[in-house]
């Protein structure tokens, strides 16, 4: 059973949290982030054959918030992707998703395999309480034709037009390009 953090900006409050049911919202979780991975990576290769990075920008730029609009729906949940390095502002880490998001890069220094680094809390604000889970994206051989330190010139066009102030750039494989975030609201 993996260790469970209870925070609490305003007061430490100790919340009797039922492991069942932090169980069964993890598996929800997992579940909803492979779902996500899976038709993100899909059309990203897709894209990728038919027309190159190039056109492979768009889905990420356009289709990935769709995908994770429509796979919140489905699952009644909130998913999102963040990184410490960010490309588009709107996927900004707040102060616990920093927080974690560093952790995770401690946790791959370390030597923890990547793609099993995750996290999940009950984050408590006043009387709101959410349940939060987390996943480390790795840096795959595919992702540095967009995030690596040298692209090709259109790419770099692409970006600095979309993305003025692209920080998502430099990565090599094996780094953690960010992470999955899922939220939900607890009663
Ligand atoms: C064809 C170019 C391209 C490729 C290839 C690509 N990305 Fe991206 N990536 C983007 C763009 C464009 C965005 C901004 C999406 C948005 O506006 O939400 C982005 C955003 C992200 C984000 C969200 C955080 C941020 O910086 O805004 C993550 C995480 C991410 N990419 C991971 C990956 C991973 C992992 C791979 C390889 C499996 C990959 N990307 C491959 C273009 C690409």
């Amino acid at each position: 059973m993996k260790r469970v953090a209870v925070i609490s900006l305003l007061a430490m409050i100790a919340t009797p949290v039922a492991a069942e049911e932090l169980s069964d919202r993890l598996a929800a979780s997992r579940a909803a982030i492979q779902e996500f991975a899976q038709s993100l990576q899909g059309e990203l290769q897709a894209a990728m054959q038919a027309g190159g990075p190039p056109q492979a920008i768009q889905v990420c730029s356009e289709r990935a918030p769709e995908i994770a609009d429509s796979i919140s729906q489905k699952h009644g949940l909130a998913i999102s992707r963040t990184s410490l390095k960010i490309r588009n502002p709107a996927n900004s880490p707040d102060a616990w998703e920093r927080e974690v998001l560093e952790s995770f890069d401690a946790r791959r220094a370390a030597g923890e395999n990547p793609a099993h680094i995750e996290k999940q809390a009950v984050y408590i604000r006043g009387d709101q309480k959410e349940y939060r889970f987390m996943k480390a994206i790795p840096t795959g051989e595919v992702c540095l034709n967009c995030h690596g330190a040298q692209v090709a010139p259109p790419v770099e066009g692409a970006l600095k037009r979309l993305y003025p102030d692209d920080a998502a750039r430099g990565y090599n494989v094996g780094d953690l390009r960010g992470a999955f975030v899922v939220r939900k609201a607890m009663d």
